[in-house]
């Protein structure tokens, strides 16, 4: 028998028993007449311990000569220790040792295996196996593991059935970037990683499958950020003979229960935006609404007083941060500088501080009177102590930038509690988005997304203003999943098609199997995927979902461990016909 026991399972209870114990030296103790070692697995530390008075002079000096992360076996009685531990579960116990085998031996570390760490992020990443035996990367992966399962318990408890689709697909022009896959028994031609299992899961519910879900990898070729990975995962569902109203509240029900089950968190109903709103009082269609700060439109209050900036713009838009007024000259400067970096691209910043005796004071008090300031403060219900900070400019990039500035805020306040979770639904998304640069419109979800019935009319005279039966769950600013109810009839389809720019011909021949398929009695469907990963690193309180990813590719996307992408053979090549001639040398 390799173990009796686990390093996280001994207890005073356990006094007095012989035990068995295998796992990695995490540290060890010194002090001459005593010896301890930290014994460390996946559930927990064990101190094994070591007395000249009591422990054979060779199994002592075997003791000596471990290093760290050497995997022993140790064999030994359980004890009372003298100084007990109240920091780990085992800490009142410790193993008095009558033998150690090593199992194998390990060269050092390049960085401390330990809760807090000296390794940089490259270094961790390159050797990530052994980050993964850190306690705070493995409970990560636990956190996973746990929403993974009450993933499938909720789904399958609804009678939901998962069904795996296909990775080795073919590339559509929509969406993302593809990642391909060269086909070496069909000469020039390519197969293409799926950005998601959409199109197979519309086919599933023309089969009948009426309730499926899928836990499955995603691919996409696009920029990387903290929230975005070339392979991600998403909890993919749709369903048949359903309105909006009903994935709604299916998976309103999920959320929930994730929450309850796996954080102890009671969620109330979640609230229901519109897309035109959220814009409108967060400048952005995916709200942190863990705290207010909505956007106050000023137009009617400043045009015309000769201040030009305001007076040539197309919106004035204000937010007020309470209990900021004692901001210094110093702190008014960085939030300058913040909203000029080129990310965030406004010109400038105007203030305004509600002193303690209700009057105003601006950056612009040659234009504006007095009275003219106090109806700022009560428009944007500023009081005592409070500070308006005003953006002006194209109504578009100023919303974008003032909800840049809100959230700064936010953080800069301490209204951002990672313990706090405020979802809810953003609704009734515009179908189409204007490409400025292709001059065409793009699908704003996708092109299978069906548009609201008493919007169709708009179809020929003004398409831009359409909205769909599409929505998207957000939680604290994240957009964890978005879905939509689709289109199910041909005709439709195709039109659909034909308004972002398809030919008949195109059209047909990428997503023909579909349309065809819809003739043959498909059933009224909708759906939505949720992106497990950034639901696992939201509930696990972390702003990268890279933490909750076992192997995870860096912002190159890179995997510096296996040094992915790499070459391959010109053999491998030949046989793929691939002809690398052409590429730039290097
Ligand atoms: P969508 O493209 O909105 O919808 O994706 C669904 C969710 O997946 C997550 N997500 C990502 N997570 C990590 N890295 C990425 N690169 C990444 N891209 C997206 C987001 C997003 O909300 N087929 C549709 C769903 C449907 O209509 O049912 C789809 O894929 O959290």
């Amino acid at each position: 028998m390799f173990r009796t026991h686990t390093c996280g399972e001994l207890r005073l209870a356990n006094v007095g028993e012989e035990v068995i114990l295998t796992g990695w030296v995490q540290r060890l103790r010194d002090k001459g007449g005593m010896l301890w070692i930290d014994l460390r697995d996946r559930y927990g530390i064990t101190q094994l311990s070591l007395d000249e008075g009591i422990t054979a002079t060779e199994l002592m000096q075997q003791a000596r000569s471990l290093g760290r992360e050497f995997v022993i076996q140790a064999t030994g009685k359980v004890i009372e220790r003298h100084s007990k531990n109240d920091k780990i579960p085992t800490g009142d116990i410790e193993l008095q040792v009558t033998k150690i085998e090593v199992l194998n031996p390990a060269k050092l570390p390049p960085f401390l295996i330990e809760d807090e760490t000296d390794g940089g992020d490259d270094l961790r990443m390159r050797y990530r196996y052994l980050d993964l035996r850190r306690t705070p990367v493995r409970r990560n992966l636990e956190l996973r593991h746990r929403m993974m399962r009450e993933t499938r318990n909720y789904l399958d408890g609804l009678n939901f059935i998962e069904v795996e689709t296909p990775y080795l697909i073919k590339s559509t022009p929509e969406g993302a970037r593809d990642f391909v896959v060269p086909s070496r028994m069909n000469a020039g031609e390519f197969y293409a990683l799926p950005q998601s299992p959409q199109t197979f899961k519309q086919l599933l519910m023309v089969s009948g499958f009426d309730k499926y879900f899928q836990i499955v990898k995603c691919f996409r070729d696009e920029d990387l950020r903290a929230d975005r990975q070339p392979e991600f995962t998403q909890i993919d569902c749709e369903m048949s003979f359903v309105q909006q109203e009903d994935i709604l509240n299916t998976f309103e029900g999920f959320i929930k229960h994730l929450f309850a089950q796996v954080k102890d968190v009671n969620i109330e109903k979640l609230p229901r935006m519109t897309y035109a709103d959220a814009m409108r009082l967060y400048g952005s269609d995916k709200p942190d609404t863990r705290f207010g700060m909505q956007f106050v439109e000023l137009n009617p209050l400043v045009k015309n007083k000769g201040f030009k900036v305001f007076d040539d713009a197309e919106l004035v838009v204000g937010i007020c941060a309470e209990g900021a007024a004692s901001y210094t000259r110093k702190q008014l400067d960085e939030l300058i500088d913040f909203v000029k970096r080129p990310q965030i691209g406004a010109t400038g910043l105007v203030y305004a501080r509600v002193n303690e005796d209700g009057s105003v004071k601006s950056s612009v008090d040659k234009f504006y009177s007095p009275e003219d300031l106090q109806e700022w403060a009560n428009a944007l219900n500023a009081k005592p102590g409070d500070l308006i900070l005003i953006l002006a400019g194209g109504a578009d990039k100023t919303r974008k930038a003032l909800n840049e500035l809100r959230l700064e805020m936010g953080t800069r306040l301490g209204l951002r509690d990672k313990n706090v979770f405020s979802p809810l639904w953003v609704v009734d998304f515009p179908l189409l988005e204007w490409d400025e640069e292709a001059q065409r419109y793009h699908a704003m979800h996708h092109p299978f997304t069906s548009p609201k019935p008493e919007d169709l009319h708009l179809i020929e005279s003004n398409p831009g203003a359409i909205r769909a039966n599409a929505y998207d769950m957000v939680i604290n600013g994240v957009e964890v999943g978005g879905g939509s109810i689709r289109i199910y009839d041909r005709t439709l389809q195709s039109q659909m098609f034909s308004l972002l720019g398809f030919t008949k011909e195109e059209a047909e021949a990428q997503f023909g199997f579909l349309m065809n398929a819809f003739e043959y009695g498909a059933p009224p469907h909708g759906g939505i995927a949720f992106g497990f990963d950034r639901l696992c690193s939201l509930f696990g309180g972390s702003d990268s979902i890279r933490d909750y990813i076992a192997f995870p590719k860096n912002n190159s996307g890179r995997d510096v461990m296996i040094d992915a992408p790499a070459p391959i053979s010109e053999a491998q090549l030949d046989e793929l016909h691939i002809n690398m001639k052409n590429l730039p040398k290097g």
